[in-house]
């Protein structure tokens, strides 16, 4: 029964009587082409039902918001009292900034007559979308035609809305390349789960994966490493397999429609200025040591070869970030500031004198340096910048965002001095860990132990903000960093079923048991099992 199946849980369910019928007379009036246009995508392949435009779809529901002011509107037969769109159409998508609800909220009624969706923006309406599609028979979730199928929808009504607008999952496509068929299919999967951030972690020591016009070398040279290691890094074996791959701007500017069309925007991370040991390979001038060769790295952990601190190199990485800027129109830019060791800056005589020079007293002010140019930088340019929470050491960047991960500390105490925060600690939502306490029963992973229950348990605002300071937290995002998962299919083991207990926390979870999320989310896999997705089995 799919009232019982919903997931994300909605807020508000409120079963009515009977069911709707879709047929192949069943028609769509929208105010949204594109979200008309994803509707008939998510369903067409098991049902094949065409849901032609209907003619009474209101054509004074344009884009242009002032309309609903007009009063000669009152005098259209097709527009209710209220200026929102009344139609005969079997399934009505209607887009009313006058509506008074969230920006991500919308509403959905289901009679035996007609589905109608509401929202304020077309976001709204791509997740009334999702939960329509998830109101049908699970053979919808199949990837070709299904006969013998009534497409019954429940009599029903539901006022949902997110508790976070940041529902994150950030993919690290550095450690290993993943063809972009990967990509759409990550993002059509989170916005099934109605996750509306993806991360994108674009550059490692490892591998260097955005193409950059004004400096080729970056993918040409750090793209490509010559092996990789072979099972757990400790071990010291390599594959002795060339690896490699990059993304393509045109690729990428295409992957950032489709997930807008699916109500998800992609933030693209440049990690600096450690984890940089796949551009200086490319560019030694980048590096504390012009004059030697760097290959790009072989290894996992974190490498000593970092960023110098030239004007010059701040000039790189700044043409570097126009690029991103002209690929990804996200507000937020994630800059890394992860993991940077110091080592080299406290070697090198030339780092010393520049730290003098700015009246820096220690290397980890030269880092918060470093991260407050690109701040300036991103501002000036209207975007905001995000990093990891290393850039809390040395004295915070003023417009700076901070995404949590070793724990909630240091979100906790951005918060309290006014930043924005993302909360991606390790000890809830690293889903590169294991995923049972037997580890030998599992593949090989980095470490850890995070079972879905201690997902699911997650409350990503910390007792410490509650209060004033809870504005601050966005959300929050799970990280599913690659170094032992080579395949998509490693992945969707690590990102599922835990994904579905993120998008619950995220989402806002139902006043319900851990057991019941379980019954709930049993039924759910049954789509997830349609799609092909490599979850682990909860039991
Ligand atoms: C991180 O896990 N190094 C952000």
């Amino acid at each position: 029964m799919p009232l019982d199946s919903l997931l994300p849980s909605p807020a508000v369910v409120t079963p009515g009587e009977g069911a709707l019928i879709l047929s192949g007379s069943s028609t769509i009036a929208s105010d949204s082409p594109a979200v008309a246009a994803l509707l008939r995508e998510l369903l067409a392949p098991a049902t094949g039902l065409g849901l032609a435009d209907t003619m009474s779809a209101d054509p004074s529901m344009s884009a242009d918001p002032s309309m609903s002011a007009d009063p000669s509107m009152s005098a259209d037969p097709s527009m209710s009292a209220d200026g929102s769109m009344s139609s005969d159409a079997t399934i009505v998508l209607s887009l009313d900034p006058d509506l008074g609800i969230g920006p991500e909220a919308y509403r959905l009624r289901a009679t035996p007559a007609q589905v109608r969706i509401e929202a304020v923006s077309e976001q709204g309406l791509i997740w009334g979308v999702q939960t329509l599609r998830q109101l049908l028979p699970v053979e919808v979730f199949r990837p070709s035609r299904v006969a013998g199928v009534p497409w019954s929808v429940p009599a029903v009504t539901i006022e949902d809305e997110p508790r976070f607008a940041w529902r994150g999952t950030m993919l690290d496509v550095g450690r290993w390349y993943k063809p972009v068929a990967f990509l759409y299919r990550t993002v059509d999967l989170a916005s099934m789960h109605k996750l509306n951030i993806l991360h994108l972690h674009l550059t490692e020591d490892q591998g260097w994966r955005f193409e950059v016009k004004r400096y080729p070398k970056l993918t040409e040279v750090g793209a490509w490493r010559s092996e990789s290691p072979l099972g757990h890094d400790r071990d010291n074996q390599t594959d002795g397999k060339r690896h490699g791959g990059f993304y393509t701007q045109e690729q990428l500017r295409d992957l950032v429609a489709y997930a807008a069309a699916r109500g998800i925007t992609i933030v693209p991370e440049i990690d600096m200025p450690g984890h940089m040991q796949a551009a200086i390979a490319a560019y030694p001038e980048l590096g504390n040591h012009p004059d030697r060769r760097l290959e790009v790295a072989t290894r996992w952990g974190i490498m000593k070869h970092v960023l110098n601190v030239e004007e010059s190199t701040i000039s790189f990485v700044t043409d570097v970030l126009d690029e991103i800027l002209d690929v990804f129109p996200s507000e937020f830019i994630h800059i890394g500031g992860d993991e940077c060791p110091k080592d080299e800056w406290k070697a090198s005589e030339r780092a010393q004198a520049l730290m003098r020079e700015r009246g820096l007293t220690d290397e980890r002010e030269l880092q918060s340096w470093f991260i407050t140019q690109l701040d300036g930088y991103l501002t000036a340019k209207g975007r905001r910048l995000v990093g990891w929470d290393e850039i809390l050491e040395g004295g915070l960047a003023p417009e700076a965002t901070v995404m949590s991960w070793r724990g909630e500390t240091g979100g906790i105490e951005a918060a309290k001095a006014g930043h924005d925060v993302v909360m991606a600690p390790n000890t809830y939502v690293y889903f590169d860990y294991y995923q049972s306490a037997d580890k030998d029963t599992e593949p090989i992973a980095i470490g850890g132990y995070l079972p879905l229950s201690t997902v699911w348990e997650y409350e990503p605002v910390p007792d410490a903000l509650m209060g004033d300071h809870a504005e601050h937290v966005l959300g929050p995002q799970c990280q599913l960093w690659t170094e032992y998962l080579p395949e998509g299919a490693d992945i969707e083991y690590m990102a599922y079923p835990r994904s579905c207990a993120l998008a619950e926390v995220a989402w806002g979870r139902p006043d319900e048991s851990y057991d019941a999320f379980l019954d709930r989310l049993g039924r759910h896999l049954t789509r997830l099992d349609l799609i092909g997705v490599n979850y682990r089995k909860p039991h």
